[in-house]
Order: C-alpha cells, then sequence, then structure tokens
C-alpha cells in the first residue's frame, strides 16, 4: 500500500491534517521534523542555529528516503522537502504526494505563536518573508499530486476533501 505524503509551506496544516487522515485510516503516522528532532535529541530551530539550514537539510533528506522506504504510512514533511529534487523523486516513488495550501494572511495567523521555533519566519517582518518564500516555492509545490486550499476549512473538512482526491486518482 502506498503512502500518503502531506507536503506544502509552513502553517498549511500538514501536522495536524496529517495525524487526523492517519486517525481516519487506522494507518501508521509519521511527522518528519519530529523525527528528526527525536533521532538528534534536539529541536528543529537548534539544528538551524548551531550547524545552520545545509546541516538540516541532509538530515531531512536522510529521513525523506527512510519515510519513503515506508508502506502505508500517513506522512507530513516539513515545508521545505519539495525543494530538493531528489526528496521529490523518492517520496513520488513511494506514494501520493497532497500539496496543502493557505493566503499568506491565513498562514501568518497560524504561524504567528510559534515564529520562534520556525527559523525561517524568524526575524525581519514575517508577512514580507511568508510572501516571498511562498512566490518563490509555488512552483515546487505544484509538483504534488493533489492539491488541496486549507485556507477557511477545518481539518474534517480538509481530510475528507483529500480522501475523495485520492479515491478520484485510481485507474
Ligand atoms: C521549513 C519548514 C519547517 C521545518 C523547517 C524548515 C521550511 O516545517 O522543516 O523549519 O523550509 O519551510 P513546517 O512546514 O512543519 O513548519
Amino acid at each position: 500500500m502506498g503512502n500518503i505524503i502531506l507536503v506544502g509551506f509552513m502553517g498549511t496544516g500538514k501536522s495536524a491534517v496529517g495525524k487526523m487522515l492517519a486517525r481516519k485510516l487506522n494507518r501508521p503516522f509519521v511527522d518528519l521534523d519530529r523525527q528528526i528532532e527525536k533521532e538528534t535529541g534536539r529541536t528543529v530551530q537548534q539544528i538551524f542555529e548551531r550547524d545552520g539550514e545545509p546541516a538540516f537539510r541532509r538530515l531531512e533528506a536522510k529521513g525523506v528516503r527512510e519515510a519513503a522506504a515506508r508502506k502505508g504510512h500517513v506522512i507530513a514533511t516539513g515545508g521545505g522537502v519539495m525543494c530538493g529534487e531528489e526528496n521529490v523523486q523518492a517520496l513520488k516513488s513511494s506514494g501520493v504526494l497532497v500539496c496543502l495550501t493557505a493566503s499568506a494572511d491565513t498562514i501568518l495567523e497560524r504561524t504567528s505563536a510559534s515564529l520562534v521555533s520556525r527559523p525561517l519566519l524568524a526575524g525581519g517582518d514575517p508577512k514580507e518573508r511568508i510572501t516571498e518564500l511562498l512566490a518563490l516555492r509555488t512552483p515546487y509545490y505544484a509538483r504534488a499530486d493533489i492539491t488541496i486550499d486549507t485556507t477557511g476549512r477545518t481539518l474534517q473538512e480538509v481530510s475528507e476533501e483529500i480522501l475523495c482526491k485520492i479515491e478520484k486518482l485510481k485507474p
């Protein structure tokens, strides 16, 4: 059984939706960032601060390879995963890629309480940073199989739409 892999920008609900989907489908759930934190004993923020972003991306790529080797899991990824070509290839071959999107205002609202733990949004004007990064990353996210806008929608609504769209992908 293929994996269901949630990708998309920070604050689009990948972890929360992933947990709900896993519960609904009775499948195991993996959150790549939490997995990295468990294995290194450090938070994502600490890894960025002490070792820099390239070191985090290497850990992330390793986590992606391991996750892609699993079967029948629901996997939530970090917002930058789609920017790595090898990540995209590995994940595409392991299941269906579901991209969650949200408006910049919604992302700002959802991330404002946790800006410190999101190194790419910390410092400077977060709304500007979100708009800038979103524009840069949109072409990468477009490679997902399914895209779902989560703006103004509940976890339940988003999860149901994902299941419906996955069903339609089936030959
Ligand atoms: C990142 C998103 C974060 C985390 C890291 C880098 C990104 O995950 O992986 O801070 O590059 O967009 P979330 O999308 O779960 O916040």
